[in-house]
């Protein structure tokens, strides 16, 4: 048992609506906190109290003013991936078109040769330094997809260099199977062959191996089409993995099928219409935004405000990727994107926390903890990501790495 503290103040932000707008007046802050870990659980409360309570407990002393939170979870990251695509952005902020960049050997397949390239530790090397990097930023639990690999061995692969990264770090590595990114130019069929492929020959070794429980498509005009998508995402539920999908990005469809089948989240959302943040607003699928790719891309943000206040369960995720999102600075872009979409810091915690848990199919896990150098939590995002963490735990245990 061990008791940490004392906190400036403590965000426990438990007790939060699991949908819908949230107001910082139902942010429970708890001034001079302690926390006390055992096993598995934290209990958050009045330092001094818990200090009277639990006189034997081990001591952690927090000698500077410190502001607690839980760790984010970034639940939408393409972290494992060879080479970058610098040219690709240098073109497009020179104002070239997607085909210009496309003929010069740009996009997607780009990563697809560089990841194919790399042999699987090298790529989960590069995994673990990317996963580092966000663990020292507070990001405690990541979701990491493959997807640059396109083919049985590679895509295996990238989840096996996941699995290994998991590993080699201390943030928790969730991985999801994105053979459905786009369809590969060398494969020899069309877009529902390639899907078929995929259930029929990758899936079963994916689960044989235990190397991801969760599945993606990128549903998109270039990409897969709604049609197929469906039939897909029921397959694959049907097998027994999760589902989740790169939907509305560029245009509509996407999260009407991700409803439709269930999908635990709808991601992207950028050109979704009315009637889809009507029904994200009822659905049980989380609604996903991604302000990296909005900034990397140069477009505009998927409409938050509008989604909340349909009543969406709304997680923010960085989309970390080679191509649409290299920043991959998780709080840097939510505290942007809350200002122009006037998001309140409740919301912002709620959609980095436990509603990017949900999107996940998971609870936030207990003991993973980050501490900011301030007085007061509303620091965090006034300076819109330039103030990091100075201290991160995981299972209650403190991390060096910072
Ligand atoms: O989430 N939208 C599709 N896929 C990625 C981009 C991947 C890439 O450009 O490499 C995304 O933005
Ligand atoms: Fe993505």
């Amino acid at each position: 048992m061990k008791l940490i503290g004392p906190f400036s103040q403590i965000l426990p932000l438990t007790g939060l609506p699991e949908r819908g707008p949230v107001s910082d007046e139902q942010l429970l802050v708890i001034e001079n906190g302690g926390v006390l870990v055992y096993e598995d659980a934290v209990l958050f409360g009045s330092y001094e109290a818990l200090l009277q309570q639990y006189p034997l407990a081990e001591m952690e002393r927090i000698e500077e003013a410190m502001t607690l939170l839980p760790g984010f979870v970034d639940c939408h990251t393409h972290i494992c991936f060879g080479g970058n695509r610098s040219r690709d952005y240098a073109m497009r902020i020179a104002g070239k078109s997607y085909l210009d960049i496309a003929r010069a050997g740009g996009g997607i397949w780009d990563s697809v040769m560089k990841t194919r390239e790399a042999d699987e530790t090298q790529l989960a090397e590069l995994t673990v330094a990317r996963a580092n990097r966000h663990l020292r930023d507070g990001v405690t639990t990541i979701e990491i997809k493959s997807g640059y690999g396109l083919d049985m061995e590679s895509e295996l692969k990238m989840l096996r260099a996941i699995r290994t990264a998991a590993q080699h770090t201390e943030a928790t590595l969730v991985p999801t199977c994105l053979a459905a990114h786009m369809r590969p130019k060398d494969f020899d069929g069309d877009e529902k062959a390639y899907l078929q492929w995929i259930l029929r020959e990758l899936i079963p070794v994916v689960k044989a191996e235990h190397l991801a429980d969760r599945i993606d498509i990128f549903v998109e005009e270039t990409a897969f089409s709604t049609e197929a998508a469906r039939g897909f995402l029921q397959s694959a539920k049907a097998a027994g993995m999760q589902i989740t999908v790169h939907a509305d990005q560029f245009s509509s469809g996407g999260s009407a099928v991700a409803v439709e089948a269930g999908a635990l989240s709808a991601d992207h959302l950028e050109a979704s219409t009315e009637e889809d943040i009507r029904r994200l607003g009822a659905a049980g699928t989380v609604a996903v935004v991604l302000p990296g790719a909005s900034l990397g891309l140069g477009m505009a943000y998927a409409p938050a405000r509008k989604l909340l206040n349909a009543g969406a369960c709304l997680a923010i995720a960085s989309d970390w990727n080679p191509g649409s999102a290299p920043m991959g600075d998780l709080l840097m872009q939510a505290a942007v994107m809350s200002a122009a979409e006037r998001l309140s810091s409740a919301e912002v915690f709620a959609a980095l926390t436990h509603r990017a848990a949900k999107a996940l199919g998971r609870t936030l896990p207990a003991g993973d903890l980050q501490a900011y150098p301030t007085k007061d939590y509303r620091d965090i995002l006034y300076y819109q990501g330039r103030m990091k963490p100075v201290r991160i735990w995981k299972g209650g245990q403190k991390t060096d790495i910072i």
